[in-house]
C-alpha cells in the first residue's frame, strides 16, 4: 500500500499494512537514518560506498535531462530493453519476454476444485481455491528439476471490497464496506494462509499439475503446533488449548523462504490487525501487546471467533507473529510455528548455508522503526539426510542488528540471562525474551530501522541485501543536512558484508547500496546511478530476489500515479563495478498493485512475479479519479471480463528464445 492510496483509502484492511497502530517502538535507540546521516558526514570513513556517494552529490536536475537516452552503462550484468513506467489496467514485461498468468485468486488446485463464480462465493469452495493477495513465492524442484515442482505462495490478507459484490455502498458521499457476515469470515478465512501446488513446463510454458498429490492449501483454519522454547508456555495456553501447543491457523504471510532441506517457510506479519475486544483491565499482556499494536480490528473475525476477541482469549495474540515451517513432502504434515526465530511482524525468511553448516536465517520486522534479526541455528545442515534438518529451527540464536557509523555493525544476541535480559526487566525465560523479542530487540540497543521487508542473502557474491521500505514518520530532528531524508517517503536498501564472508558471523561492515526516489529532484536526495534512466529509478522496495548469476532483482510496494507516475513493478539493479546502483525496470503492474514474489528457476529460465492486490487504488490515477470497488474497478485485470472481478495473480516470466531472463 502507498502512504497517499492508503490515507485517502476507506478500505480498514488495505490500511493495515501502513496502519498507525500503537506498534512504533518507543525506545530513543538511534535511527539507520541518524547512523547514515553521521556516516555520510564522515567521509573518511566511507569504503566501497565511495563511488555511490560521489554520484549521489553529482546528479542533479541537469544531469537527469540526458538520462531517457541513457543506455545501461558498460558493465551492467543486465541485457534488455527498459519498459516505460507508467500506470494502465494492464501489466507490461520487456521486449522479447511473455508474462503469462499462472494462478489467479479461485483457480482450481485439486481434480474436484468447483469452478470459480464470485458471486457464489463459499468457504469449502475457497478451501480448493487459489487464495487471495499472493505474496511470497518459492519453488522446491522435484527430483533435481528447475521445469518440474512445488510453487509454494503465501496469501498475505484479504481486500472485501474487492472480493465481494455488494458490500459497498456510499453514504454521505463516503464509501462504506457493510459488516461482516459469518460466512463472509470464513470466506475470508479459507483465502488467507497459502498454496502449495505442482507445476511443471510442457511445450516451454508452466503449467499447474491439478492432481499433483503434494497440492495443498494452508489456511486461517489449518491446524498447527508450536515448537521450541516458547512452545508449552503460560502466555501461549489459551482455553481452548491448554497445553500452549496446538494453534488454529495462520495469520498475514507476507513473505517466506524456502530452507537448504526444502520446507516452505510462511512469515506471520500483521497479526494485530486480526484481534478486536477489550483486554481485562490491568491484564499482564497489556504493555506487551501495545509494543505490536494489538488489537488493530481491521477484520471482524473477533464477532464470531472467540480466539480472535482479547476479552475472551487474551493470550490468543502471542500465537502469532512467528515464522511458520511446513513440510511439503506430505500433504497431511502440521504446521509448526518455530518460536526460536521470534515473535515480530515477519516479512519473511530467507536462509543461507554458513562456512561450517550452520544455516542462516535473515528476518525483517515491518514496522517504522523496527528492527532487523538473523537466526543461526545451532545445529548444522546435514545435505544427504532431510530427516536430520527437520528440527534444526527449534535451537539457535536469535540476534537483532545494531549498525554503527563507521561503517560496521554487529549482530547483537538475544539470549535470556545475558546483559538486559533479565528477571529484573520482565524475562523469566527464553520464552518471554521470543514472547517479547520487540522489546529484547529494545532493550539491547538494536538500531531502529526505516521498516525492514524482504532481506536476501546473496551466495554468489557473499553479501545480504536488505530492503527498507520507507519511513514518512522519521522526523527532521533524526537526520541532518547530510541525509536530507526526513519523512523518507521512498525507501532504500543496504547491503550487509558478513566478518570473513562468514554468514554466521557477528560482525561485519555495512554500506547503502541506494537511497530510492526520483534522482531528478535534487531534494529527494536518490542515489541511482546517472546510468539509470527515468523508467529506471523506483521508490518503495519490499520484495527482492537474487537470481542463480547473483543479480540482484527489487520488487516495489508503493509507487502510484501521485507519488512516482509509475506503478511498481521489478527493477533490474546492478550491484557491483562501474554499473553498481544502475536500475532497468523489467515488468509494471497494473494499477492499484504491488508486486510481490520475486522468484527465479535455478535455470534462470523463468521469474515467477506475484501480482497483490491489483485493482485496490484509483482515485489517484487521473483517467479513472475515483475509489475502486467490486463492482467499479479501476482495472479487471487479468481476465478483463465484466463477469469477472479483478484477481491477484501468478505471473511467469520467460524469454520468447527460450533463454535465460536478463540476459
Ligand atoms: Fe506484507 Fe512488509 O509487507
Ligand atoms: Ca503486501
Ligand atoms: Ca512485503
Ligand atoms: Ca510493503
Amino acid at each position: 500500500m502507498t502512504e497517499h492510496l492508503t490515507s485517502e483509502s476507506p478500505f480498514r484492511t488495505s490500511l493495515l499494512e501502513e496502519a498507525d497502530g500503537e506498534g512504533s517502538n518507543p525506545t530513543a535507540n538511534p535511527t539507520m537514518g541518524e547512523i547514515i546521516s553521521t556516516r555520510f558526514s564522515r567521509r573518511g570513513f566511507l569504503k566501497g560506498s565511495l563511488a555511490v556517494s560521489a554520484i549521489a552529490s553529482t546528479v542533479g536536475p541537469l544531469a537527469l535531462l540526458r538520462a531517457d537516452e541513457a543506455k545501461a552503462g558498460s558493465g551492467s550484468a543486465f541485457s534488455f530493453t527498459e519498459v516505460e513506467a507508467g500506470v494502465d489496467p494492464h501489466h507490461h514485461v520487456a521486449e522479447g519476454y511473455d508474462a503469462d498468468i499462472l494462478l489467479r485468486w479461485g483457480d482450481a488446485l485439486f481434480p474436484d476444485s468447483p469452478a470459480f463464480d464470485p458471486t457464489r462465493q463459499s468457504a469449502e469452495a475457497q478451501h480448493r481455491q487459489f487464495g487471495y493477495n499472493n505474496d511470497y513465492v518459492g519453488f522446491i524442484p522435484l527430483g533435481n528439476s528447475a521445469e518440474h515442482g512445488l510453487l509454494v505462495v503465501n496469501h498475505e490478507y484479504t481486500n472485501e471490497h474487492l472480493m465481494f459484490p455488494g458490500i459497498v455502498t456510499i453514504a454521505e458521499g463516503k464509501l462504506k464496506v457493510a459488516p461482516a457476515d459469518q460466512k463472509r469470515v470464513d470466506i475470508e478465512m479459507a483465502a488467507h494462509g497459502g498454496t502449495i501446488v505442482e507445476i511443471r513446463k510442457v511445450d516451454g510454458k508452466w503449467q499447474v499439475v491439478k492432481d499433483g498429490k503434494l497440492n495443498r492449501r494452508i489456511t486461517s483454519t489449518t491446524d498447527m503446533v508450536l515448537t521450541g522454547p516458547a512452545a508449552g508456555h503460560e502466555r501461549v495456553k489459551t482455553s481452548a488449548d491448554p497445553t500452549g501447543t496446538r494453534v488454529i491457523g495462520t495469520l498475514n504471510n507476507c513473505a517466506g523462504g524456502v530452507t537448504p532441506w526444502g520446507t516452505y517457510i510462511m512469515a506471520e506479519e500483521n497479526f494485530h490487525g486480526y484481534f478486536s475486544g477489550k483486554l481485562p483491565d490491568g491484564h499482564k499482556e497489556a504493555a506487551n501487546y501495545k509494543r505490536y499494536g494489538v488489537p488493530e480490528g481491521a477484520y471482524e473475525w473477533g464477532r464470531f471467533y472467540d480466539r480472535f476477541d482479547l476479552a475472551k482469549e487474551p493470550n490468543e495474540p502471542n500465537r502469532f507473529g512467528w515464522i511458520v515451517e511446513v513440510d511439503v513432502n506430505d500433504p497431511n504434515s502440521v504446521p509448526k510455528k518455530r518460536t526460536a526465530l521470534g515473535r515480530t511482524k515477519h516479512e519473511g525468511a530467507e536462509s543461507i548455508v554458513a562456512k561450517d553448516g550452520r544455516v542462516v536465517f535473515y528476518l525483517g520486522d515491518d514496522e517504522r522503526f523496527d528492527y532487523v534479526y538473523k537466526f543461526v541455528t545451532a545445529g548444522k545442515f546435514n545435505p544427504n539426510d532431510r530427516a536430520a534438518n527437520m528440527d534444526l529451527l527449534d535451537q539457535g540464536t536469535l540476534y537483532v542488528a545494531k549498525f554503527a557509523a563507521d561503517g560496521t555493525f554487529a549482530w547483537l544476541p538475544l539470549i535470556h540471562g545475558e546483559g538486559p535480559l533479565t528477571v529484573a526487566n520482565g524475562f523469566n525465560s527464553q520464552a518471554d525474551v521470543l514472547i517479547e523479542t520487540r522489546r529484547a530487540g529494545d532493550l539491547v540497543g538494536a538500531t531502529k530501522m526505516d521498516r525492514p521487508e524482504d532481506i536476501q542473502p546473496n551466495g554468489v557474491n557473499g553479501k545480504v541485501y536488505v530492503m527498507l521500505t520507507n519511513n514518512s514518520r522519521r522526523k527532521a530532528d533524526q537526520t541532518d543536512a547530510a541525509n536530507p531524508r526526513a519523512a523518507n517517503a521512498f525507501g532504500h536498501i543496504i547491503e550487509i558484508t558478513e566478518a570473513d564472508g562468514d554468514f554466521a558471523a557477528t560482525t561485519g561492515e555495512w554500506e547503502v547500496l541506494l537511497k530510492c526516489g526520483d534522482p531528478s529532484v535534487a531534494a529527494v536526495g536518490a542515489s541511482f546511478s546517472t546510468d539509470t534512466t527515468k523508467n529506471g529509478w523506483f521508490g518503495m522496495p519490499d520484495n527482492c530476489a537474487v537470481d542463480a548469476a547473483g543479480r540482484l532483482w527489487v520488487a516495489t510496494d508503493g509507487n502510484n500515479p501521485k507519488d512516482t507516475g509509475r506503478t511498481d513493478g521489478l527493477w533490474a539493479v546492478d550491484v557491483a563495478g562501474e554499473a553498481r546502483a544502475t536500475s532497468k525496470l523489467f515488468f509494471r503492474v497494473p494499477v492499484g498493485a504491488e508486486l510481490c514474489g520475486p522468484l527465479f528457476t535455478p535455470d534462470d529460465k523463468a521469474a515467477f512475479v506475484a501480482v497483490q492486490h491489483p485493482g485496490d487504488g484509483g482515485t489517484d490515477w487521473a483517467p479513472f479519479g475515483r475509489p475502486s470497488y467490486y463492482e467499479d474497478l479501476s482495472t479487471r485485470w487479468p481476465d478483463f471480463n465484466d463477469d469477472m472481478p479483478v484477481r491477484p495473480a501468478v505471473v511467469v516470466i520467460t524469454k520468447k528464445d527460450g533463454g535465460k531472463i536478463g540476459v
